[in-house]
């Protein structure tokens, strides 16, 4: 049969594209390149609406339900970057960021003899942990389904992590930084470490759901670790725990910046949420009911 591909903008013709049922979207891809009428797979997003989801490569001409004349709406989505190497690079910068200003430079803080509070000398601790973890977990533990993403989100992701590390480190350890009281410090690190394991073992309970070398996506379900338990009651648990460990850290800092950091994130992770939470409604006919995108019981 064939498949009419237009651009997504405009509705013009690109190519049609021969194809069987079982012919993949990468196929697809792979075609209009060959056909010299696309540049590399990478580079091309393929939609059923104008202004649709990207399809996924491994999705087929059968279960996508096209017949002879569908069409398939084309984006040239530009540049591309690997996928890790955007993630590396995001999360390298606000760990030596926030680690530069630790050390009071006098580029900032002009000549300072006053000694750095203990709360000071553990928020780097944390935050390094955190970053750490991250590193460690793209390398690791993520098994991402696309090789590449648009190279200006390098640009975009790398400077949103950077600046609001060196503002978040700048007033942290600044020579006038007041610190909590020791019970805000002993909650919010509570908070923090809790969360932070929240996070990795959602990561690990993603990574576990998909075998190696594939992009299947599942339905997430609890392990036999406690904190997966959290997949009963919402879509995302692991945005869930990252943003109970930006509060953790804004207790224990005391530090305005920090929960600016917490909302912004907040704000990003639950348009992300929302988002996956329908993409899972839609995708799976059994996708259990109760379940919110990120707050359990309200959103
Ligand atoms: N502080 C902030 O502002 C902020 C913002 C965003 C993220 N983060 C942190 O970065 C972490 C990673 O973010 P993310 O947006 O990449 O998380 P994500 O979309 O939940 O994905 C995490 C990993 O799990 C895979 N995955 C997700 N759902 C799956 C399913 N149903 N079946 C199989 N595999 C699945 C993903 O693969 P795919 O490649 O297929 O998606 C990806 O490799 C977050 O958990 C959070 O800790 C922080």
């Amino acid at each position: 049969m064939e498949i009419e591909v237009v651009t997504a903008k405009s509705s013009k013709k690109v190519a049609s594209l021969t194809a069987h049922p079982t012919t993949t979207i990468r196929e697809l891809k792979l075609q209009l390149h060959s056909n010299k009428k696309a540049p590399k797979p990478e580079r091309i997003c393929l939609r059923l609406e104008p202004k649709g989801r990207a399809l996924s490569d491994s999705e087929t001409i059968k279960n996508l339900q096209l017949k002879y004349g569908s069409k398939l709406y084309y984006k040239d989505l530009g540049p591309q970057i690997g996928w890790k190497t955007v993630f590396l690079a995001e999360y390298a910068g606000p760990l030596g960021m926030y680690l530069w200003l630790y050390q009071r430079p006098w580029l900032f803080y002009g000549d300072v003899d006053a000694k750095m509070d203990s709360v000071a000398q553990w928020a780097a601790v944390f935050w390094s942990i955190h970053y750490v973890k991250r590193l460690l977990e793209t390398l690791f533990v993520h098994r991402f389904s696309h090789a590449t993403m648009p190279l200006m989100n390098l640009f975009k992701n790398c400077s949103y992590y950077w600046l609001f590390a060196a503002y978040v480190s700048y007033h942290v350890n600044h020579p006038l930084y007041t610190p909590p009281s020791s019970m805000k410090f002993i909650i919010g690190s509570a908070i923090f470490i809790l969360c932070e394991l929240g996070n990795l073992s959602i990561h690990i309970a993603l990574r576990n759901l998909r075998p190696p070398g594939t992009t299947v996506r599942k339905i997430p379900v609890p392990t036999g670790n406690p904190f997966t338990l959290l997949f009963n009651f919402v879509s995302c648990p692991n945005y869930t725990y990252e943003i109970g460990s930006w509060i953790g850290f804004t207790i224990l800092t005391q530090c305005l910046p920090a929960g600016f950091f917490a909302l912004a994130g907040a704000y990003q992770m639950t348009v992300w949420a929302l988002g996956k939470h329908k993409s899972y409604k839609k995708e799976f006919s059994d996708y259990p009911k109760c379940r919110k995108a990120i707050i359990p019981f309200v959103l």
